[in-house]
C-alpha cells in the first residue's frame, strides 16, 4: 500500500491506497493557525508532528492493509519557513504562506532584477525568502542561530526520515530557485543572506527522497523497508492526484484561496504578469498558476459575519444562475497576487441600495470571486498558456450556483469530481509515493480522474458577465491606484 500525506493550512489529510492506487482509507487531523498580530500567520510543527501521529494511528487500528505500506510522499501547504538550529530542534513557529509581514522585504527583493530573472517569478510577501529577511531585520538572534530552512512538507519528511530533502516543486515558491534549470541558485541564496548549506537537498517530486526512519517503521508495525518520495507542494500534488501533467491541463481551486492552474511542457517564465511559473512534480514539467490569496475565505467572512453557514447562503440563491447583480464585491480580504501584486488592497461592496439583500449580497460575493479568477486567467493566457477546460477542487466547488456562474464568467467549461473531491492533493501524493517506490510508468498512476460531469457556461448570460467583468477589472485597478 502507499500514503499520501497533505500537510494543510487546517489540518493533515491522509490517504491511503492499495498497489494499484485505489483508495483504501483515509483520515485527518486538525491544527490551528495563530495570528499574534495582525497580518502575521503561523503554526507550530509540534502540532503537525502531532497529527501526523493521530492519522497513522487512526489508519493502522482500521486498515490491515497499512502493514504493507511501501511508499509515502508529503504534499504541503507552500512557502512557510521552518527554521531548524543545528541539532535540528525547531527554533520558532512556522511562518505560513499568507503571512504578509514581510512585505517590505519581499518589495526589496523583488526590486533586484536577479531575482525575477532567475526564479521566474516576483518575490511575492508570501514567499519564503523575504520571510528570512524580516527574521534578520527583526529577530537577530533567531537569525543567526537557522541551520536549516526547511518548507513545511520537507519538515514533516525530515521528521519520516531523519534527511534534509525536499522537492523541487515546493522549492520554487520559495525564490532561491533557478526554476528552469531546477536547482538551487547560489547567487539568488547570496543575495538574501542565505547558504547552500542551510537548504536540503532537492529531488524531483516522484523520486525516492530517503528510507523511513527504521524506528517509525517499527513502532508502525511494518513489515518492509518503506521508500519515502520527494512530495510536492499541494497544487502540484493536487495537479497529479487529477492527472493533469500534459500542456494546457488545468485546474481551478474554490479553496480558502484561489487558484488556476495550467501544466505546461516547457518553463515559461512571465514574472510581470504575476503568474507564479513553478517546477511540476515530475521532472521535465512545469506548471503555471495565478493566485488569489482569498477565494472562498471571502464567503466565509460575509457567512461569521451574518452568522450563518456558508452553505447556508448559497441555498438561499436556488439553483438557476441569475445574470449579475446590482451589487458589486471586490474579493481582495488580504491584498492580492495575481494579477496585482499588491499586499495593500482591500475589499468591499458597491452599488448597495436600500432594497438590497443578504442574497444579493452572498451573489457579489460570488461572483467577485469569480471574476478575480477570470484575471488570473488572463494573466495565464498573457503567459502562453492555454486550457480549454479546467478542473474544479476546493470546498467552493461543492456548490453549483458557484461553478455555475465560474464557467460562465471563465467562459470554459468546468469538471466536477462526483467521487474523489477533497482528496486531490493527498491522492497525488500517494501516486508520486507510489512512483518513488516501484518506478511504474507514469502514465499508469497519473491518470485522468473518471467520474466527472461537465458544467458549461451559461451562454444566455455570457455577454452580461463579460460586461460586468470589465466593470470589476475597471474597479479593482481604481481600487489599487488608492493604495499606491
Ligand atoms: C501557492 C499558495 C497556496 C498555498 C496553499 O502559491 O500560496 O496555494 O500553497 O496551501
Amino acid at each position: 500500500s502507499y500514503l499520501g500525506l497533505d500537510l494543510g493550512t487546517s489540518g493533515l489529510k491522509a490517504l491511503l491506497t492499495d498497489g494499484e492506487g485505489a483508495i483504501i482509507g483515509q483520515a485527518e487531523q486538525g491544527y490551528p493557525v495563530a495570528h499574534p498580530h495582525e497580518g502575521w500567520s503561523e503554526q507550530d510543527p509540534a502540532d503537525w508532528v502531532a497529527a501526523l501521529h493521530d492519522v497513522i494511528g487512526a489508519l493502522r487500528a482500521s486498515h490491515p492493509e497499512f502493514a504493507d505500506l511501501r511508499g509515502i510522499a508529503v504534499s504541503g501547504q507552500m512557502h512557510g519557513a521552518t527554521l531548524l538550529d543545528k541539532r535540528d530542534k525547531v527554533l520558532r513557529p512556522c511562518i505560513l504562506w499568507n503571512d504578509t509581514r514581510s512585505h517590505a522585504q519581499a518589495a526589496k527583493l523583488d526590486a533586484d532584477p536577479a531575482f525575477r530573472r532567475i526564479s521566474g517569478n516576483v518575490v511575492f510577501p508570501g514567499f519564503t525568502a523575504p520571510k528570512l529577511l524580516w527574521l534578520r531585520d527583526h529577530a537577530p538572534d533567531i537569525f543567526a542561530q537557522v541551520a536549516r530552512v526547511l518548507l513545511p512538507a520537507a519538515y514533516l519528511t525530515h521528521v519520516l526520515t531523519g534527511d534534509h530533502v525536499g522537492d523541487l516543486s515546493d522549492a520554487s515558491g520559495t525564490s532561491w530557485l533557478d526554476v528552469g534549470a531546477r536547482r538551487w541558485s547560489d547567487e539568488l541564496l547570496a543575495r538574501s543572506g542565505m547558504e547552500r548549506a542551510q537548504m536540503p537537498r532537492l529531488v524531483e517530486g516522484s523520486a525516492p527522497a530517503a528510507e523511513l526512519r527504521r524506528d517509525l517503521a517499527r513502532d508502525w508495525g511494518l513489515h518492509h523497508p518503506v521508500i519515502v518520495a520527494g512530495g510536492a507542494g499541494d497544487n502540484a500534488a493536487t495537479a497529479c492526484g487529477l492527472g493533469l501533467l500534459d500542456e494546457g491541463a488545468g485546474a481551478v481551486s474554490l479553496g480558502s484561496s484561489g487558484v488556476v492552474m495550467i501544466a505546461r511542457n516547457s518553463c515559461e517564465p512571465a514574472p510581470d504578469t504575476a503568474v507564479h511559473t513553478f517546477c511540476h512534480a515530475l521532472p521535465g514539467r512545469w506548471y503555471q498558476m495565478g493566485v488569489m490569496l482569498a477565494a472562498a475565505d471571502n464567503l466565509n467572512w460575509l457567512a461569521n459575519l451574518v452568522s450563518m453557514p456558508p452553505q447556508a447562503l448559497i441555498a438561499e440563491l436556488g439553483d438557476g444562475i441569475r445574470p449579475p447583480g446590482a451589487v458589486r464585491y471586490l474579493p481582495y480580504l488580504a491584498g492580492e497576487r495575481t494579477p496585482h501584486n499588491n499586499p495593500h488592497l482591500r475589499a468591499g461592496f458597491s452599488g448597495i441600495g436600500a432594497k438590497s439583500s443578504r442574497a444579493d449580497l452572498t451573489r457579489a460575493v460570488l461572483e467577485g470571486v469569480a471574476f478575480g479568477l477570470r484575471d488570473n486567467l488572463e494573466a495565464l493566457r498573457a503567459a502562453g498558456a492555454a486550457p480549454n477546460r479546467l478542473h474544479a477542487v476546493g470546498g467552493g466547488a461543492r456548490s453549483r450556483y458557484w461553478v455555475g456562474v465560474l464557467a460562465t464568467v471563465l467562459g470554459l467549461p468546468i469538471a466536477v469530481s462526483n467521487a474523489q473531491a477533497g482528496h486531490g492533493a493527498a491522492l497525488g501524493a500517494a501516486r508520486l509515493a507510489r512512483l518513488a517506490a516501484t518506478g511504474a510508468p507514469v502514465a499508469d498512476v497519473i491518470t485522468p480522474q473518471r467520474d466527472t460531469q461537465e458544467v458549461l457556461p451559461a451562454a444566455e448570460h455570457r455577454a452580461a458577465f463579460e460586461e460586468a467583468f470589465a466593470r470589476f477589472q475597471h474597479a479593482a485597478r481604481a481600487e489599487g491606484q488608492g493604495t499606491e
